[in-house]
């Protein structure tokens, strides 16, 4: 009888153990889920709430679905707004794109990066931009680490506000 009460019990309480292990809030960092599709922010994000109250389902959207809203170029572009791995992601530009190999991934150089983006043309596109061009100055010329100001997986920073005031929007 004992042997039998206790039999159930075992189980009963390790369910219940266990419930309460399951019930309890989900970690507060984000997964660097490689398969997870971009526009699913639950898939990573979990029950952290990242897009404001009200906002559009984004799940199986990309970065073109997205533009209807957010326009590039406009206030509401995503740039800034999001790590850049977010940006490419919803370009359909995998973690394996920069890292290779994701069993180990380590940090991606400036070269990886050249390897899509092109300085010339860069230079070009952004000639115009307020109040000196970010792709070149009299200190880096063409060449300065992209990492220096766009971020992958942290937000982005003005690295050349070290030492000026440079209204700049880093995506
Ligand atoms: C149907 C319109 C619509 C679509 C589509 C849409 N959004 Fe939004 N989104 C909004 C509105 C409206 C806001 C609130 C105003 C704002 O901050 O731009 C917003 C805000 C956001 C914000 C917060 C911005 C901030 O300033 O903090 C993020 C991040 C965001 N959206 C991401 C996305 C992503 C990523 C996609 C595509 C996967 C997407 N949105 C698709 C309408 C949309
Ligand atoms: C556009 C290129 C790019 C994409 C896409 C990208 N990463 Fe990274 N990753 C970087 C760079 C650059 C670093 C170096 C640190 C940094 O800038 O945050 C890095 C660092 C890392 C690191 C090691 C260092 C750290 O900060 O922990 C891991 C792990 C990592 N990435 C995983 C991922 C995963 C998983 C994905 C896809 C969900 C991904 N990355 C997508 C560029 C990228
Ligand atoms: C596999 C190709 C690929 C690699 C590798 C890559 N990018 Fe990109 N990236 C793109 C494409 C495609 C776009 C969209 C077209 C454009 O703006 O040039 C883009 C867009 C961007 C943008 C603009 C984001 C926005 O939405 O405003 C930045 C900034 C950027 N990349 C920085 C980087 C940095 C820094 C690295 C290296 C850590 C990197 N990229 C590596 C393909 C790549
Ligand atoms: C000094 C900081 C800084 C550095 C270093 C830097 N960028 Fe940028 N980048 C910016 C800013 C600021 C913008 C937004 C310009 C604007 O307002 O349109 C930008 C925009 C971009 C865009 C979007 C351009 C467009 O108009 O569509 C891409 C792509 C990009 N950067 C890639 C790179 C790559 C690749 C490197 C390395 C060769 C790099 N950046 C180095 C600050 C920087
Ligand atoms: C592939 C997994 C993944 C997906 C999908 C994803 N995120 Fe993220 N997100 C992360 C990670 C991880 C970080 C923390 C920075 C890092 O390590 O890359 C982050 C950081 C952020 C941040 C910066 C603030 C913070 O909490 O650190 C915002 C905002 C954000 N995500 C919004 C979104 C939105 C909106 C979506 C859906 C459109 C989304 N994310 C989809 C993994 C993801
Ligand atoms: C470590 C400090 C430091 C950093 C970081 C730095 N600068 Fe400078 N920069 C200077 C100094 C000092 C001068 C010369 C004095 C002056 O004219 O302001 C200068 C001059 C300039 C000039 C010529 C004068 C002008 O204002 O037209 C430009 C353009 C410039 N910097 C752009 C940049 C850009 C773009 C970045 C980021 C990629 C950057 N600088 C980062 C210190 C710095």
């Amino acid at each position: 009888m004992l042997v039998n009460a206790i039999g159930r019990a075992v189980p009963a309480l390790l369910a219940l153990l266990l419930g309460a292990a399951l019930s309890l809030p989900a970690s507060a960092a984000p997964a660097r889920n490689a398969k997870a599709a971009p526009g699913d922010c639950a898939a990573c994000h979990k029950a952290e709430k990242v897009l404001p109250a009200g906002h559009p389902a984004t799940k199986g959207m990309k970065l073109d679905a997205c533009a209807q809203c957010h326009a590039p170029k406009s206030e509401q572009a995503l740039g800034g707004k999001l790590p850049g791995m977010h940006l490419h992601q919803l370009r359909g530009i995998g973690c394996a794109q920069c890292h290779g190999d994701l069993k180990k991934p380590t940090e991606v150089a400036h070269d990886k990066c050249m390897s899509c983006h092109d300085t010339a043309k860069l230079v070009e596109k952004t000639a115009n931009v307020k109040p000196k061009n970010p792709h070149t100055s009299p200190h880096y010329g063409k060449d300065a680490d992209c990492n220096l100001c766009h971020h992958q997986h942290a937000k982005s920073e003005n690295y050349c506000n070290q030492c000026h005031k440079f209204e700049f929007k880093v995506p």
